[in-house]
């Protein structure tokens, strides 16, 4: 469900029409629905309701911090996965006792902000807007993945003085999720633990005086559409949370990961409630009886949540081909070229009888023709679409590109120096620049130029 609809022809933000944001702000640019993210939180708590689960929002896929601030009101915490998405959070406004920090690679300098030290990280001025100060103490739990990783959070930890507090990401050794690539709990992931392994690191740091161990997590992959595959792996960690017990270790926390499928084409992704019948009465009673459960959710919250505005600069046809190339491509959405995904596209204004009553590729309406919706990188995989129906389109005219609100900017990049685009994000009738567009000043003001 989303906030993105046409009338009359014009697709809205909510209250705004996309074309006066292209006119207001350029082009490519991101627009974010508030409503949207809202509503998909509120989805997923009722959903789950009865586990009254802790929401950490996983920031790497949308990790605006206007977006991370909407998120936060609404009552998410996050989850993190790098020192740079921790800052993020932090800087939103999150408490760390709200945020839980995955990922194979964490840094001695990220575990200490982790662990609470804020040395060094000066809060940035924001467009005259002041100074913010960054909320204080260590986070709520790392989320471990190696037992050398354990090792030095429990160094550091000692070295601070402080008590870290660690779950162990199991490996349940599932597969699942929509692409090869964001598989990540099959036994060749480089994620995790597998089970026997964490079952040992758990005993022996369960009690540790540095890094407390007492929680689990996994997390099975991303755009995940059969809830039954949660159930094998819920029930492999129960089988582990009992087997700890007997030997004297009470698992307090499970994290469940994210991985929920989104709506990319129109009724593609169960709803969340589809999930949670049947996670919820596996972990009903271990509620009950004291266990605290966390969901990681990005997708879900965010893909629907986002469009992509691109401006058609010129349209080609060849022997074999029409050409639709926009200024919106791989460099500012890249998961057609890295993932070969769908992403419904559509003009922003268009006939009455061009209007589109589902998201899903059209054959149906009269007078469309096969196109190819391509970007100006220089790379024969810079496509936002290939061989897609759509109304004719001339040069000057807006695409919106859908369900982009996630793993979109996040994964934006400056090639062929490409300046990053901007991020709108709309409220009801409001409508705010909460990312500027970079200029090229911005593409070499990292840049030293002695030589
Ligand atoms: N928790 C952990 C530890 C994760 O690694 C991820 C995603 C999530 C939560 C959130 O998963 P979600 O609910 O969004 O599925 N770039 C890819 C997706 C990579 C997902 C990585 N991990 C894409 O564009 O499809």
């Amino acid at each position: 469900m989303d906030h993105f609809t046409f009338r009359d022809g014009k697709l809205f933000a909510e209250e705004v029409p996309v074309l006066e944001i292209a006119a207001r702000f350029g082009t490519p640019t991101y627009v974010y629905c508030a409503a949207t993210l809202r509503d998909h939180v509120g989805k997923l708590k009722e959903a789950f309701g009865k586990l009254s689960p802790r929401l950490c929002f996983a920031v790497k896929c949308c990790s605006n911090l206007s977006v991370l601030k909407v998120l936060s009101r609404a009552g998410c915490g996050m989850d993190v996965v790098s020192g740079g998405e921790l800052y993020r959070a932090l800087l939103a406004g999150v408490s760390p006792s709200d945020i839980v920090y995955a990922g194979v690679g964490k840094t001695v300098p990220e575990i200490r902000i982790a662990l609470g030290e804020r040395e060094g990280l000066e809060p940035v001025d924001r467009g005259g807007r002041g100074f913010q100060r960054l909320p204080e103490g260590p986070i709520s739990c790392f989320n471990i993945e190696s037992e050398q990783e354990l090792a030095a959070i429990a160094e550091q930890a000692r070295l601070m003085g402080v008590l870290a507090n660690a779950a162990v990401r199991v490996n349940p050794g599932v597969r699942a999720g929509g692409h090869e690539y964001i598989t990540t709990a099959h036994d060749e992931s480089k994620f995790g633990l597998p089970v026997v392994q964490a079952e040992a690191l758990v005993k022996r740091f369960a009690d540790d005086k540095h890094v407390r161990v007492r929680g689990l997590h996994m997390h099975i992959g991303s755009s995940i559409t059969q809830p039954e595959l949660y159930v094998t792996a819920v029930e492999r960690m129960i089988a582990m949370i009992d087997r700890l017990a007997e030997a004297g270790v009470v698992i307090e926390s499970l994290d469940l990961g994210g991985g929920f499928a989104a709506d990319y084409q129109t009724g593609e992704a169960p709803p969340p409630r589809r999930f949670a019948e049947r996670i919820v009465p596996l972990l009903a009673s271990r509620v009950a009886a004291g266990l605290k459960i966390t969901i990681e959710p990005g997708r879900m919250v965010a893909a629907n949540a986002g469009i992509l505005l691109s401006r058609v600069l010129y349209t080609k046809q060849t022997g074999t081909r029409k050409f639709l190339i926009g200024d919106a491509g791989m460099q500012t959405l890249l998961r057609p070229a890295l993932y070969e995904a769908f992403h419904f596209i559509w003009p922003a204004s268009v006939a009455p009888q061009h209007e589109p009553k589902v998201r899903r590729e059209h054959t149906d309406l009269p007078g469309l023709e096969a196109c190819d919706v391509v970007g100006p990188v220089c790379e024969t995989g810079d496509f936002l679409a290939q061989q897609r129906m759509l109304p004719p389109v001339a040069p000057g005219e807006l695409l919106a590109i859908f369900a982009a609100g996630a793993y979109g900017m996040s994964m934006a990049s400056r090639y062929n120096s490409h300046p990053l685009p901007a991020e709108v994000l709309v409220d009801g009738a409001t409508v705010e620049l909460v990312r500027r567009r970079e200029v090229f000043a911005d593409l070499v003001a990292h840049e030293l130029g002695e030589f």
